[in-house]
C-alpha cells in the first residue's frame, strides 16, 4: 500500500517541515463548560498549589449569518482551572454581558466591537435606519481581555468604560461597571498595576471639551462602597495632539512613578467619531506614524505630580510593560518593543484563518517584539550637563542625554541575545509580581512567537541574558502548541530558604488532521 505523503510546507527556522500550518482553530466558536470537569494530570501538582487560575478570551465569532472581523471582537469567555489537593478541574462560561444577550436574543451582530460595525436594526424602518447612521457607537461591555482586582474584587476588562464583576468560582457576572459614573474617563486599560497594600494604578482616556487627556487613575482598597466608589483621577496629561492622542495598552509603574509610554500608535477622534456614518469600523481609526518620536511621562505616584523633563526615543509600540524599578537615581523601564506599530490590524479572522504560505505571509508582514530597557535619570535640572551619557550604571548599554533642560533624548539596550531571534521575538511578558514588581529582579517569563501566535514558553534570566525554553512542538511531529499567555507566577508560602516558585501556563494543543483543539498544561522545570 503506498503511504500517504506528508506535506511539508513550514519554513520556521528549527520547526520540523511536516505540516501545513494552520491556527484557524484559535478562532473558531465553542460552546461553554458551566459545570466543573475533571482533567487528567501528568506528574505531580505540589499540594501547596491551591485555587483558580483565570483566563480571559474570545471564544465566540459568529451569530446567524454575522461574523467578527477581528480576533478582539470575539465574546467574551471566562476559563477557570481549579486547582486543589493535585487534582485539577475545568470550567468555562460565556460573559453575559449587554453585547453577548443582545447578539444572542437576535442571532445577529448587534453591538459594534473593536473591528466590526453592527449595522443598522432592520427592525427599525428605512429613516430610523437612516437616522442611526448619525449616532455615536455605544462602547461596548464585552469584556473579554483580562482579570482585573480593585478592593479586592474580580473584575473582567477589556478597554471601554465597562467592566463586569464576576465570582470567581462560578464565573458568574455580578454587575455591569461603568468607569464613568464614578470618575471623569471614558476607558481604563486591561492592565491595572498594584502597590503592595492592593492600591491599584490604571490609565484611562477623557475626551471633553478642553479634547482628549491622558489620565492616571488609583483605586485605594480601603476606600468605602461598593465596586470603584473611592476611584479617583491622579492627574492628567495632554497629548501632543489633541485630536489624535495615542492607544496605550498597558503602562509602566516603580515604587514612585506611573510611566505612560506616549507611542506613535495613534487615534484619529476624527475617523473614530464618524466611524458609524463612514461604516467603517474603529480599527479604521488606529494609525501607526513612524515618523513622530515615543514620549516617556514621569507621573509622582504620591503627589500625582507630571514630571516637566520628557524623555524621548525613536518610534516604538509596545503593548506590555515587564517590570520597572528605581535605584541609584534612574528609573529602568523594561518593556516589549516592536519597531513597527501596525501588528493590531494584522489579526483579522480572515487573516488568521489562512494557512501554509499565505499565513506564512501575515507573519512576515509584521515587527516582532523584543524585551528592551530603557534607563531613565530621576536627577535632571538645568545644571545637568548636555551632550553627554548620564546613564553612568554599570554594564548598562543603554543611554541618556540631555538636549534641552526639558528634554532628555535615550536609547535602548536589549535584553536579549541573538538566540531569541530563532524564537520569532518575546512578548506577554510575566514577572513574580508579588515579591519583585517595582523592584530589582532577574527573571521575567512570556512567550516566544514563531508565528502570529505564541509557540513557546521563554524563560530570560536578566544575569548574562540567558534564555530558556520550553516548546513542546519538538517533543511531537503531529501537534502544533500555542502558549497564549504565561499565567501566574506562584512562590510556595512556606518557602524559607530554598525558594519554590511554579509558572502556570495555558496552552492549546492542536493535533494537525484531526482539527481537534484542547486547552492543555505542561510541566518542566524552568
Ligand atoms: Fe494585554
Amino acid at each position: 500500500k503506498k503511504k500517504k505523503r506528508i506535506p511539508m510546507n513550514i519554513s520556521l527556522k528549527g520547526v520540523p517541515q511536516l505540516f501545513m500550518l494552520c491556527i484557524a482553530p484559535l478562532v473558531r466558536s465553542v460552546e461553554e463548560t458551566p459545570e466543573p470537569i475533571p482533567t487528567r494530570v501528568t506528574g505531580t501538582i505540589p499540594a501547596w498549589i491551591r485555587g483558580n487560575l483565570l483566563r480571559n478570551g474570545p471564544g465566540k465569532f459568529e451569530f446567524g449569518g454575522d461574523h467578527f472581523n477581528h480576533w478582539f471582537d470575539g465574546m467574551a469567555l471566562m476559563h477557570q482551572f481549579k486547582i486543589e489537593d493535585g487534582r485539577v478541574t475545568y470550567r468555562s462560561r460565556f460573559l453575559r454581558s449587554d453585547a453577548y444577550v443582545k447578539n444572542s436574543e437576535c442571532n445577529r451582530i448587534m453591538v459594534t466591537e473593536f473591528g466590526t460595525l453592527a449595522m443598522p436594526d432592520p427592525c427599525k424602518n428605512l429613516f430610523f435606519r437612516f437616522l442611526s447612521r448619525f449616532e455615536m457607537i455605544k462602547p461596548t461591555d464585552n469584556a473579554s481581555v483580562n482579570f482585573v482586582k480593585y478592593k479586592g474584587d474580580y473584575y473582567v476588562s477589556t478597554e471601554t468604560n465597562f467592566m463586569h464583576k464576576v465570582d470567581p468560582e462560578s464565573l458568574e457576572s455580578k454587575e455591569k461597571v461603568d468607569w464613568s459614573k464614578f470618575i471623569a474617563v471614558n476607558g481604563a486599560t486591561a492592565h491595572p498595576h498594584y502597590d503592595p497594600d492592593g492600591t491599584a494604578y490604571n490609565m484611562g482616556n477623557s475626551y471633553g471639551s478642553k479634547g482628549a487627556l491622558y489620565n492616571i487613575i488609583k483605586v485605594s482598597p480601603e476606600s468605602d462602597g461598593d465596586s470603584l466608589r473611592g476611584a479617583e483621577v491622579l492627574c492628567s496629561i495632554s497629548p501632543a495632539d489633541k485630536s489624535r492622542p495615542s492607544y496605550y495598552h498597558s503602562f509602566g509603574m516603580s515604587e514612585n512613578y506611573v510611566v505612560f509610554i506616549e507611542q506613535p500608535v495613534k487615534l484619529d477622534l476624527w475617523k473614530i467619531v464618524t466611524c458609524n456614518i463612514r461604516r467603517r469600523s474603529l480599527s479604521h481609526g488606529i494609525y501607526w506614524d513612524p515618523k513622530m518620536e515615543t514620549i516617556f511621562h514621569l507621573v509622582h505616584k504620591q503627589s500625582g505630580q507630571v514630571s516637566s523633563v520628557k524623555y524621548h526615543t525613536k518610534a516604538l509600540s509596545t503593548f506590555h510593560q515587564i517590570n520597572a524599578f528605581e535605584q541609584d537615581g534612574f528609573l529602568v523601564l523594561d518593556m516589549c518593543c516592536s519597531d513597527d506599530g501596525q501588528a493590531i490590524n494584522t489579526y483579522l479572522i480572515q487573516n488568521m484563518r489562512k494557512a501554509g504560505e499565505a499565513l506564512d505571509e501575515m507573519y512576515n508582514s509584521i515587527g516582532r517584539s523584543y524585551p528592551r530597557r530603557f534607563v531613565l535619570p530621576l536627577r535632571v535640572t538645568k545644571d545637568t550637563p548636555t551632550n553627554q551619557n548620564l546613564n553612568t550604571r554599570p554594564n548598562s548599554a543603554a543611554t541618556a542625554i540631555k538636549i534641552a533642560n526639558d528634554k532628555v533624548y535615550c536609547t535602548h539596550e536589549d535584553l536579549h541575545g541573538d538566540d531569541l531571534h530563532e524564537y520569532g521575538g518575546f512578548e506577554f511578558p510575566h514577572i513574580n509580581y508579588a515579591r519583585y514588581n517595582a523592584r530589582p529582579y532577574r527573571f521575567f517569563y512570556g512567550c516566544g512567537f514563531r508565528h502570529l501566535v505564541g509557540d513557546s514558553l521563554v524563560k530570560v534570566d536578566l544575569e548574562g541574558k540567558k534564555l530558556q525554553v520550553m516548546s513542546l512542538l519538538r517533543m511531537s511531529a503531529w501537534a502544533w502548541n500555542f502558549f497564549f499567555l504565561t499565567g501566574l507566577a506562584l512562590v510556595c508560602p512556606d518557602s524559607t530558604n530554598t525558594l519554590t516558585f511554579v509558572v502556570l501556563n495555558v496552552f492549546f494543543f492542536f493535533h494537525v488532521g484531526q482539527g481537534h483543539l484542547s486547552p492543555g498544561s505542561g510541566c518542566q522545570d524552568l
